[in-house]
């Protein structure tokens, strides 16, 4: 299902890794004292330049599938309303009447021809126009001009719906994305089928972020799950901007060996496995043959805490029961890994960074992706709102 002209390279570079037994490495190790992680004051500072001032990835294009498509969803404690139009654009909305404040969808996702407020059916068209209201006769001046529902910045890029949550603020998504764009587009978002998709409580952020950029603690965490598969400590690291992909060899990377280059551009992407990271909160972590995992990963109220929007996508229905079978077993498996894995270890992180217990963390020469997103942070901390980050 992904585009994968680059999959020789890559497979010559990670097989180099397995020989000698390396892995891609920053130049040097990076200590980050644990008030990155706990303090409350810089979490607020954070989450609002970050989440609230950058484009993010908040649905995929297949949850949208056609004209009237919406879905409806608080994103740090913002009410958004997204619907694609009757032209086949996407538009992001704040979920608020412009009457008296009421939600004019339920969260979650469905179709309508129009938009009709539930508490005194103001009608809204597609695009966020006042189109009528009930009793127009009795309750006095309104325009669309002034009573249509407020937009949010949002581009359809790559099988995605990347939105600003702030009214008025408009980022050039393409430059946003910039050279990310091509590996992205080449996963072919758009062509998936939605399987599953359920929310996880997770640790705080940082501690959930980490946990999904680097292989180091695949065998030791995940013996019986996703660390079955790969190799753990083995990465290959590319940023790109404040993005990032990471390439993991599958535990068959060495039967590449004995096959000839010239076969490497069908087989080779079957003994790795890609990671695409887009800062700051969607992973595209795990297209293992015809399925892929996508987490949208968001900070709750304190830095102790998020809410993973996990979504399974299978690359066609499934139909068989074999198929069937399959993709439940995926399902099940990146479910597991997540939050009986992954997460547990991260709560007991929170745990020992709520007693204090230490006063900081080294991230390895071996875990550059995780000193690439800490690194990101502090860049974007330093940006005026507004700008494009130098990553
Ligand atoms: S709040 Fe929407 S019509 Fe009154
Ligand atoms: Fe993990």
């Amino acid at each position: 299902m992904q585009h994968t002209t680059d999959s020789p390279a890559l497979a010559h570079r990670a097989l180099a890794h397995l020989r000698n037994k390396t892995t891609d490495q920053a130049p040097s190790t990076m200590v980050q004292p644990v008030g990155a992680y706990s303090d409350p004051e810089r979490f607020r500072r954070e989450v609002d330049r970050i989440f609230r001032h950058l484009p993010l990835g908040l649905a995929l294009s297949i949850e949208l599938p056609e004209p009237g498509s919406y879905r409806a969803m608080t994103v740090m404690d913002k009410p958004v309303l997204m619907v694609r139009g009757q032209d086949g654009v996407v538009r992001a909305f704040l979920n608020a009447c412009t009457h008296r404040g009421a939600q004019i969808c339920q969260p979650g996702s469905g179709r309508v021809q129009r938009l009709v407020c539930p508490y005194h059916a103001w009608r809204f068209d597609l695009q966020g126009q006042l189109t009528g209201l009930f009793g127009a006769d009795t309750f006095g001046e309104v325009s669309p001009s002034t009573h249509s529902l407020v937009e949010l910045h949002c581009v359809e890029r790559v099988g995605v719906v990347w939105v600003q949550l702030t009214p008025g603020e408009a980022l050039d998504v393409d430059a946003w994305l910039g050279g990310f764009a091509g590996p992205l587009g080449g996963l072919k978002l758009q062509d998936w089928h939605l399987y599953a998709q359920r929310e996880i409580p997770g640790p705080g952020w940082k501690a959930t972020w980490d946990g999904y950029l680097e292989s180091y603690h695949h065998n030791t965490v995940h013996p019986n799950t996703v660390g079955k598969f790969t190799i753990g400590n083995l990465i290959l690291h590319d940023s790109f901007g404040p993005h990032q992909r990471l390439v993991f060899g599958r535990k068959s990377l060495a039967e590449l060996e004995s096959v000839p280059e010239a076969q490497w551009d069908s087989v080779a992407e079957s003994h790795m496995r890609r990671i695409h990271l887009c800062f700051p909160n969607l992973a595209i972590s795990g297209i293992l043959g015809d399925h892929c995992l996508v987490s949208q990963v968001f900070p709750g109220p304190t830095p102790e805490t998020t809410i993973t929007r996990q979504t399974v996508l299978s690359a066609r229905e499934p139909v068989t029961d074999e198929q069937k079978a399959a993709t439940a077993a995926f399902s099940d498996i990146a479910l597991r890994a997540v939050r009986d894995e992954d997460y547990a270890i991260g709560f007991a992180i929170q745990e020992n960074l709520r007693a204090g217990a230490l006063q900081a963390f080294t991230f390895g020469r071996n875990e550059p992706g995780v000193q690439h997103f800490h690194k990101t942070v502090d860049i974007v901390m330093r940006t005026p709102v507004g700008q494009l980050p130098d990553c």
